[in-house]
């Protein structure tokens, strides 16, 4: 049983371990922003809203997002813990999310945090390139495709993201560090919080993760 959260700005590399976090200890990743992507693809009625916000860079208001977290967290693969990519990212969705887990009779048994440069943010999300139909993330320079502009799991292209413009990504450090920066000292007063040195090779970030939570 674990139940994580893994927290850090945009290119921190969050998709990327939660991937390998997932695997290891089998428990489902779930990513909001993945979740999200999904639904403008689909063009359902949340999805056509969240983009005027994912768009530019901003945060999608709160309300929407703990209703699909909570629905999400109520299916049956999350009964034997859950791994969190990208949720919460404010203190407001943070308490309502310990209501949640209260109400459950559960709670957070660490909170990940992965520290990286302002600059290598940027050239990590600039150069990021993702599969358009299973989302798998690669990067131009630290992790190319073995076919440029195919992807290795299903074949189909790789793109950018939307959000992945400079503006976009400009303005979402500066939502990062007014907005979900604040959980740090949030989760660090409720001792579960674990801080990660994110400016190392993928591999070394994962083991000091796996060293971090200290479950084989
Ligand atoms: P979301 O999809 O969560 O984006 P993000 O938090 O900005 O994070 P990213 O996915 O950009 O980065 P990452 O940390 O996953 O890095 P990655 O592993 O890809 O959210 C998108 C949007 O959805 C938000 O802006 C918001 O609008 C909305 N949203 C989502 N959740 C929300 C919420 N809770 N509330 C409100 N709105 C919400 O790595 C980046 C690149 O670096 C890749 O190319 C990778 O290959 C490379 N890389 C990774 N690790 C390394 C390494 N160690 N060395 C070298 N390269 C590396
Ligand atoms: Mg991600």
């Amino acid at each position: 049983m674990l139940r994580l959260i893994l927290l850090g700005p945009q290119g921190a590399g969050k998709g990327t371990q939660a991937v390998r976090i997932g695997e290891k200890y089998q428990v489902p990743t779930i990513s909001t922003g993945a979740i999200f992507r999904e639904h403008v693809k689909n063009e359902t009625p949340f999805g056509l809203e969240a983009q005027k916000y994912m768009k530019g860079g901003d945060l999608v208001p709160d309300e929407l997002v703990i209703a699909i977290v909570e629905e999400r967290l109520k299916e049956e693969d999350c009964r034997n813990g859950f791994l969190l990519d990208g949720f919460p990212r404010t203190v407001c969705q943070a308490e309502r999310f310990d209501q949640f887990l209260k109400s459950l009779e559960q709670s957070i048994d660490k909170v990940i945090n992965i520290v990286v440069d302002k600059q290598v943010l940027i050239d990590r999300t600039v150069g990021r390139r993702v599969c358009k139909v299973c989302g798998a993330t690669y990067h131009i320079c630290y992790k190319p495709p073995k076919v440029e502009g195919i992807c290795d799991v299903c074949g189909n292209p790789i793109i950018q993201r939307e959000d992945d413009s400079e503006e976009a990504v400009t303005r979402r450090t500066e939502v990062y560090i007014k907005k979900t920066q604040p959980l740090v000292e949030y989760y660090n007063k409720k001792g579960v919080l674990a801080v990660i040195n994110g400016q190392q090779s993928m591999d070394k970030v994962f083991q000091d993760i796996v060293d971090a939570l200290g479950v084989k």
